[in-house]
């Protein structure tokens, strides 16, 4: 770790093992309102793919159905990427769950820690969250302009100096496990493993990365409650569909295919119609 783990463009490139993510254009800032209002701004007026925002701070960090994310300066990743893929507006969710991949692999990479995925893409240790992902999207007519993604990791927030507001749901690496880590180094992890699997995804569409995010996510079989917009299903989970869609068996019986919501994880599993006894459904 240098003696100053800045962001700063040239921390970030020296060593960075891409071809396009972060080569041609990086705005850094070391305060800034949100990242991925920035991002959408500059990808709107043309910046190319690859491009990344890249903060020290957030003042207004932007969180997934209208919330907000922690975002103290020098503590953590705040990071938006500008991707331009060419593919259908419906095949978006599928790159939410890829960025999870790419995620969820950084911290395998860089500190062996027993996370899991939340569904779509909430990382989390011990229960509580240390990364999170917000994915945006412009249409052209009935294209996709660009999507940015945005990812926030706690990286060096000590236990001690999480706000007491989000102590009891949120973490950081240094949190769990006792050390610090550098910012840079992390970030070219993620963005190394994000445009491996946006090649992957170009090359062979989802599949390969629905069965890596499954591996990961090990949510097959188990029971939740998912907060939708206006609505909360709650069952087993049977299965993460070819378009990225979570399919939910409800307790009474019927078929749910969820693109988005809040889940979370009920240990206790009632006797709910059409299962086998294994934890697992049959759809027919
Ligand atoms: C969530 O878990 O609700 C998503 C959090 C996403 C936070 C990141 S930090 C970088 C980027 N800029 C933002 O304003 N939000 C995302």
């Amino acid at each position: 770790m240098s003696k100053e783990d800045l962001l700063l463009p040239a921390e970030i490139r020296d060593g960075l093992r891409t071809t396009v993510f972060g080569r041609e254009r990086i705005d850094y800032f070391p305060i800034i309102d949100s990242t991925n209002v920035h991002a959408r701004a500059i990808a709107d007026g043309g910046a190319p793919q690859g491009t990344l925002v890249v903060a020290e701070a957030q003042l207004r960090g932007k969180g997934r159905m209208g919330r907000s994310w922690h975002s103290p300066a020098g503590e953590g990743i705040y990071v938006s990427v500008i991707l331009r893929p060419r593919v259908l507006p419906s095949e978006a969710p599928q790159l939410v769950l890829m960025t999870a991949v790419a995620a969820a692999e950084t911290l395998l990479a860089n500190a062996a820690l027993p996370f899991t995925i939340k569904w779509p893409n909430d990382i989390l240790v011990g229960g509580k969250k240390i990364a999170g992902i917000l994915t945006e999207m412009s249409l052209d007519r009935d294209r996709i302009d660009y999507v940015v993604i945005g990812l926030g990791l706690n990286v060096n927030t000590r236990a001690e100096s999480m706000p007491p507001e989000i102590a009891g749901i949120a973490t950081s690496l240094c949190a769990v496990t006792g050390r610090m880590f550098s910012r840079a180094e992390l970030l070219r992890t993620f963005l190394e493993k994000l445009e491996s699997y946006y090649g992957l995804f170009q090359e062979r569409h989802f599949e390969p990365i629905r069965e890596r995010w499954l591996d990961l996510a090990r949510i097959i079989g188990k029971h939740v409650k998912i907060a939708g917009v206006g609505h909360t299903y709650e069952g087993e989970v049977v299965d993460i569909d070819r378009d990225g869609f979570l399919i939910l068996k409800s307790l009474d019986g019927t078929v749910e295919r969820i693109l988005a919501g809040d889940v979370s994880l009920i240990e206790n599993l009632p006797h709910s119609p059409g299962s086998d006894g294994s934890g697992k459904f049959f759809l027919t």
